[in-house]
């Protein structure tokens, strides 16, 4: 399908050539004043490039800064990538989330020594070959490390279009993003295409905001239909919610008489694949016990240990004595999954697992150690408790 007919079978009328010409300048002229400062900003060097975008589809900009130096200054080049120890990546990830996506950039690195002789590839189609990038990442690379013409649409780039020309599209629908790439590359300045994309995301990121947003605001209001039109609120279109599966986790924080926290690896298949969390009791696995029923308003009520300790003994040939009261509960959402886990205390008696699974950790050690996120939260709470 060409890109007029696409445009046209979902009835966007794009500007004229004038008021496209237009656009360009004032977006990038309120770029070039008011762009962030940013480290991935200081470079042209498309590895940094790329470190920085996956880093980015994770979490905020201010977030990201501290990983983003700590991860190029360990490893700063792509064949430092490619031979990374599996612990160093996951340590540089540590809180981030989605490990697949440093595992994945290690996989690329190791393709781009192996194919292009370690030089980051420069044409679009290579780039696209390389595991774990995809279109965005692909587009975004390009246009900001070689100045090539290709767009980069994300979230808030599909904002920002959303509003600017009314579109009623699902933007939580796959199919939706190729629309707005045909459109983005209607629009894109051909002698800056990495500063457009830029401009774009940092208008959605700091202006074009999901919340809080105030059109009038905007280096660009004059050329959004929704503002002229009063109807910016019922934009973007975002029908799908995603299902969030809860869980609920008796999360076994177990001491030895070295004053050593006992932590599981978890399978490599799963959520947290391969990472330390305490022991995890799914609730849904307990027998018919007053345990299953066990939430939040039910916290301080006292109850038998007896089912956990035997849980503990036949799963993993632990044999402890739980305190029953509860620490707290704790909750971790990932994108499809909330986990909610009720945090007790127990010390060893006796550990007859000697399972590779099972490992005893030092708080002094935690420093040493990649913990994801909901396993620090975890030790974060026992440590206001114990002060250890
Ligand atoms: N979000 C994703 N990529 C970005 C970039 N290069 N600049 C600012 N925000 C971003």
């Amino acid at each position: 399908m060409s890109e007029t007919d696409m445009l046209e079978e979902n009835k966007i009328t794009m500007w004229s050539e004038e008021k496209i010409h237009d656009f360009r300048a004032t977006l990038l002229q309120w770029y070039d004043e008011n762009k962030r400062d940013l480290p991935w900003r200081q470079t042209d060097d498309p590895y940094y490039i790329w470190v920085s975008e996956i880093m980015l589809q994770q979490t905020q900009v201010d977030t990201v800064i501290p990983y983003y130096e700590r991860f190029i200054e360990t490893l700063p080049t792509i064949e430092a990538l490619a031979y990374a120890p599996e612990a160093i990546l996951l340590k540089l990830w540590e809180g981030l989330g989605y490990y697949s996506r440093v595992r994945n950039m290690k996989v690329a690195a190791i393709q781009i020594m192996e194919l292009h002789d370690g030089e980051f590839p420069t044409s679009h189609k290579e780039v696209l070959n390389l595991k774990g990038i995809g279109p965005y990442t692909a587009g975004a690379v390009t246009s900001i490390a070689f100045n090539q013409v290709y767009p980069a649409v994300d979230g808030n780039v599909m904002r920002v279009l959303s509003r600017l020309f009314e579109i009623d599209l699902d933007i939580s629908k796959a199919s939706t993003r190729k629309v707005f790439e045909e459109m983005i590359r209607r629009l894109i300045d051909p002698d800056r295409p990495g500063d457009f994309n830029q401009a774009l995301m940092d208008l959605g990121a700091t202006i074009c905001t999901p919340k809080n947003y105030s059109p009038e605001k905007s280096p660009v209001r004059d050329f959004n239909a929704s503002y002229v039109n009063e109807t910016w609120a019922n934009y973007p279109v975002k029908k799908k919610k995603i299902k969030v599966k809860e869980q609920t986790f008796f999360t076994i924080v177990i001491k030895n008489e070295k004053n050593e926290y006992l932590f599981r690896k978890r399978s490599s298949k799963g959520v947290l694949a391969g990472m330390l969390t305490p022991i995890m009791l799914n609730r849904d696995d307990l027998k018919d016990s007053e345990w299953k029923a066990f939430n939040q308003e039910e916290f301080n009520q006292h109850r038998s240990s007896q089912e956990i300790e035997e849980m503990l003994r036949e799963n993993y040939e632990l044999i402890v004595s739980l305190n029953d009261q509860p620490k707290g509960i704790l909750t971790h959402v990932f994108s499809h999954l909330k986990w909610e886990m009720i945090v007790f205390e127990a010390d060893l008696i006796a550990d007859q697992s000697h399972s590779a699974e099972l490992k005893w950790i030092h708080p002094n050690r935690f420093e040493e150690e990649m913990f994801p996120m909901p396993t620090q939260k975890v030790n974060n709470l026992i440590k206001t408790l114990t002060l250890f």
